[in-house]
């Protein structure tokens, strides 16, 4: 059986890529060590801090930042970080090549109940004479180099595209190895299954009212079958088993509160997800355009999203 390193070998990743591949994933490792002892090392409940989105913090979003924070920082072909628990950007090594976007833990809110989170990430090619400023890596996330989450369910995946398809790897804790369990994972064009956080629906726009009723009534409405509704409350969870199974994911835009233009962030959410699900044949738009074209103008930026089955996203986008 092939793991992480032999698949790394045999691709044309380059080395100092591979390398920053190597600390992000191994670090998750120990981020999943770590959920596993769960109480028993202290580390649920709150932080007693926010972070610069106005979320309250858990403890484990933090160390999770911490871990990843000081190992890519060790690393010398790491430029800068940005991460959801960082105000800013944080410059690293000047000679350094490569910029990492991440949510060091997603599904925050899952932790306490012994539930599916994840970490996600993304990584770009950006070289510069100086250390990194915001602007530098304000880069539409067609631009990727590398995308991927690890998710710590009942056992710990790792989910990784470098622009050659998608592949998932399973933690194998006897030999501390990532194994590659799935390779070049496909979703199908079709689905009937879809999430949605419905306690938003009084928020939704008239068009998505109109096509999440569409999928309730199914056969009963306009459409020729019946859906299903499945909601993790992690994005990693619903992309996880999107990618194993189809479906349809939307955080769409609200009006709950009209200063932001969807939940989930661009650089650290929705851009990874959406180049995995580009590279497993699905899409990924807001309600406008495609999240991948999508020109940042700032780290912590939100967007709507809907991802998924490529024929369900198209008829969603035709609401
Ligand atoms: P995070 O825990 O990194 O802040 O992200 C949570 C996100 C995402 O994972 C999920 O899809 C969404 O928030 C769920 O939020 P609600 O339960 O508020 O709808
Ligand atoms: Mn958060
Ligand atoms: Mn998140
Ligand atoms: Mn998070």
């Amino acid at each position: 059986m092939q793991n992480l390193s032999d698949v790394l070998a045999s691709s044309s990743t380059p080395e100092k890529l591979k390398a920053v591949l190597t600390v992000t994933t191994e670090t998750c490792i120990a981020i999943s060590d770590a959920l596993k002892q769960g109480s028993l090392a202290g580390i649920l409940g709150m932080a007693g801090n926010e972070n610069v989105q106005g979320e309250e913090q858990k403890k484990l979003d933090v160390i999770s930042n911490d871990m990843l924070k000081d190992a890519l920082f060790a690393c010398p072909a790491v430029r800068a970080i940005a991460s959801e628990e960082e105000d800013y950007i944080v410059p690293a090594n000047t000679d350094g090549e490569y910029f990492i976007a991440f949510d060091p833990l997603d599904g925050s809110s899952n932790i306490d109940i012994n539930a599916m989170v994840g970490t996600i990430f993304s990584i770009y090619h950006q070289t510069g004479n100086s250390p990194a400023v915001e602007a530098d890596f304000l880069i539409p996330g067609k631009e990727q180099v590398a995308a991927g989450y690890v998710l710590y369910g009942p056992s710990t995946m790792l989910v990784l595209t470098t622009g050659n398809g998608v592949n998932m790897f399973t933690y194998d804790p006897t030999k501390q190895i990532f194994t590659l369990t799935n390779e070049n994972i496909q979703v199908p064009e079709e689905t009937q299954e879809f999430a949605i956080n419905m306690s938003n629906q009084r928020f939704w726009s008239d068009s998505i009212q109109s096509y999440i009723n569409e999928l309730i009534k199914g056969k009963d409405g306009s459409r020729d079958k019946d859906f299903n509704m499945r909601w993790v409350a992690a994005m990693v969870g619903d992309v996880h088993r999107i990618l194993c199974r189809g479906g349809i994911f939307l955080y769409p835009w609200d009006n709950k509160d009209p200063a932001k233009p969807g939940k989930l962030r661009l650089m650290y959410e929705a851009n990874p997800m959406a180049m995995l699900l580009e590279q497993a044949g699905g899409k990924a738009h807001t309600h406008t355009q495609r999240i991948l074209d999508i020109q940042p103008e700032a780290i912590h930026q939100r967007v709507a999203v809907v991802l998924g089955a490529a024929n369900e996203v198209d008829k969603c986008l035709s609401y």
